[in-house]
Parts: structure tokens; sequence; C-alpha cells
């Protein structure tokens, strides 16, 4: 017997970012993170549990998953089967149509596609809440890509109290993202490993006690659309994390030359009146964000710059969604 359902969620990008958890096994997280949704890049999941499969099975982009991914996948499919209390094992077929492990936060998507084709699949009825809940047990960052548009992710102390939800809808603020590719090559730490070790720096303590003051800076910033003061907050607070990244133990420099000469132009631009600001997450390419109004200009400024090998467009974007079976309300 075969149980089938395929769903999509949209990437984020986090303008206060999640970087150290307080429970490793759970994710639950340092910090609260506050993010917006990626439209024009998605991932597509299938899930069919099968009674004929004696162990699940995962395909990435066409070809067999690794070990390590198929492990974690399998972990978020046991905690699917024991709400449904059933052992069937399951097949995962999930397509990026963006590049994958090139800090273009595809586990996102993944695990919030992922909960939300296994849960329907197997005729479980979860509330928004609970599957942000779910989706941060496979990455954290998941959980924001359940619900729509400008997200919160409320850091909490237990399963119960960790999850996501809208702050704003897509359409609230017209911001276009470029995420700005200096290179394509898959990173060396993941962020897994990342979060692991954000606690042997001694500037974790002071970026996570000073998190609520800039959740608050940033949400007044998105619910008012106050590019300003955005821009200001959002490269502060990345900056922040990557001071942690590049003093842990041992250190992670995920910037390359091509991203430094980026953040200085994107400065240098900001200070000649265009708005538009920078965040990183963990790798070298760059995410540009800036008002609808001013995304050909800075198209064109991108375009005059060596280290630029390509550029992604997107706009805010909505909750993950079923593709089949069509069922809304989700
Ligand atoms: O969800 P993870 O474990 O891939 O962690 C995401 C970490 C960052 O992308 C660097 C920051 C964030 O909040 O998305």
């Amino acid at each position: 017997m075969k149980s089938t359902a395929k769903a999509a969620a949209h990437p984020n990008i986090a303008f206060i970012k999640y970087w150290g958890n307080k429970d490793h096994d759970l994710r639950i997280p340092a910090n609260g993170s506050l993010s917006m949704n990626l439209e024009g890049l998605e991932t597509q999941t299938t899930v069919s549990f099968d009674t004929s499969l004696d162990q699940d099975q995962l395909i990435l982009n066409g070809e067999p998953g690794g070990e390590e991914a198929l492990d974690r996948v399998s972990s978020l499919l046991d905690r699917v089967r024991e709400l449904a209390e059933i052992e069937t094992r399951a097949q995962v077929l999930s397509e990026n149509n963006f590049p994958t492990g090139t800090g273009i936060a595809s586990s996102a998507s993944a695990f919030a596609a992922l909960t939300l084709s296994a849960v329907t699949a197997l005729g479980l009825c979860l509330t928004e809440k609970e599957l942000s809940q779910l989706a941060r047990t496979g990455s954290g960052s998941a959980s924001r890509s359940i619900p729509g548009g400008f997200v919160e992710w409320q850091a909490g102390t237990d399963h119960d109290s960790s999850f996501a939800k809208t702050i704003a809808p897509p359409e609230h603020w017209a911001l276009v993202d470029f995420i700005v590719l200096v290179s394509q090559e898959h990173k060396k730490t993941g962020s897994s490993q990342g979060h692991r070790i954000a606690d042997t720096s001694p500037f974790q303590e002071v970026r996570v006690a000073d998190t609520e003051r800039r959740l608050d800076i940033c949400r007044k910033a998105v619910l008012e659309k106050d590019f300003q003061t955005f821009a200001g907050i959002v490269e502060l607070d990345s900056n922040m994390m990557h001071s942690v990244m590049m003093t842990s133990d041992p250190p992670l420099y995920y910037w390359q030359s091509g991203t430094l000469e980026i953040m200085a132009a994107v400065q240098s631009w900001r200070s000649e009146g265009l708005p538009v600001c920078f965040t990183i997450d963990a790798g070298p390419n760059l995410h540009l964000i800036c008002p609808a109004q001013a995304s050909e200009a800075v198209k064109r400024k991108l375009s005059a710059l060596v280290n630029v090998k390509s550029v992604l467009t997107c706009t805010p974007g909505g909750p993950a969604r079923l593709l089949e079976p069509e069922i809304t309300g989700v």
C-alpha cells in the first residue's frame, strides 16, 4: 500500500539570524530570529509511504542523497511516524530550483516541504504552529519556511514554545532580495556543526543577550517599512553572527574576497543615497535587500562588479503549500 503527498516551500533569508542552540537535538535556538520567505526559489518534495520498502530512500535533485542527509530525513520521518503510530518506510523525492549548499538556506525549504508532505501523506491534520515545530526539528530555519511572508521565530524554551509565525504577509512590503553568488562551491562547515560550536566564541553570550533589542528594532522597521533603520540593524546582525563564527573554536571564515568587495560596495552605494543593504548566511554569497523601486539601480551597479558570478532575484514569498493532493487551509 502506498500513500503519497507533494508539497512546496520557499527558503527564507533571516534579517535577525539564528545561530547556536539551547538544545541541539530539538533545535531550540539560543535566540529568536526574523526572516522573509523567498518567492522565486523553492523546494518541491514528494513523500510516498510504501509498505513494500524496508528502509527510507532519498533522491535529491535526481541523485541518491548521501547517508548524512538520509539520516536527517529519516529522523524527521520518525517523528511523523510516531504521531501517526505507524512504522512504514518512505521514499522522498526532493527537487530544488536553486543551487544547494551555497549559503542559500536549502535546508529550510527542504525540511518545510518534507514536513508538510509527510504529514499530509499520512492523513495527519496539523496546525501551522505544529508544522513549524516539527519542521524545526529537521532544520531550525525550516520552522520559518512554514508560515508565509515576514516571519518571526520565537526562541522558546522547549518543543511546544519554539515555533514561527507571520508578522506581515508577503504583499506588506515590496522588497527585492538579490542573491549574489561569488562562489558555487559546497560550503565546508554546515550550519548544524556551526550551531554546536557557537558557544565557544566569547562573543556569543553578548550577541544572544542583545537579540531582543535587535528583534524589536527590526520588527518595527519591517512593520513601518522604514528602510534606513532596517538596513542598519540587518547589517549589524549579520556582522555580529559572523563575529561569533570567526571567533569560534575552530573558527569559521565564510567570507571570501568577493564577499568583502561587495559588502564595501553596498555600504558606499547606501552612503550615496541608494537604499540597499547586505546580509550573509553560512557561506560566501550575499543577499542584497532593497525596496522594489531601487531594484533596477542595484542591478545596474551589480553588473559592473567583477566578482559577481551570478545573481538570483527573489521577492517576499508565501507559506509552505500542498501541491498534491490539493488541500487548502493549511
Ligand atoms: O537552519 P540551519 O541549521 O541551516 O541554520 C541557519 C543558520 C543561518 O542561515 C546562518 C541563519 C538563519 O537564521 O537562517
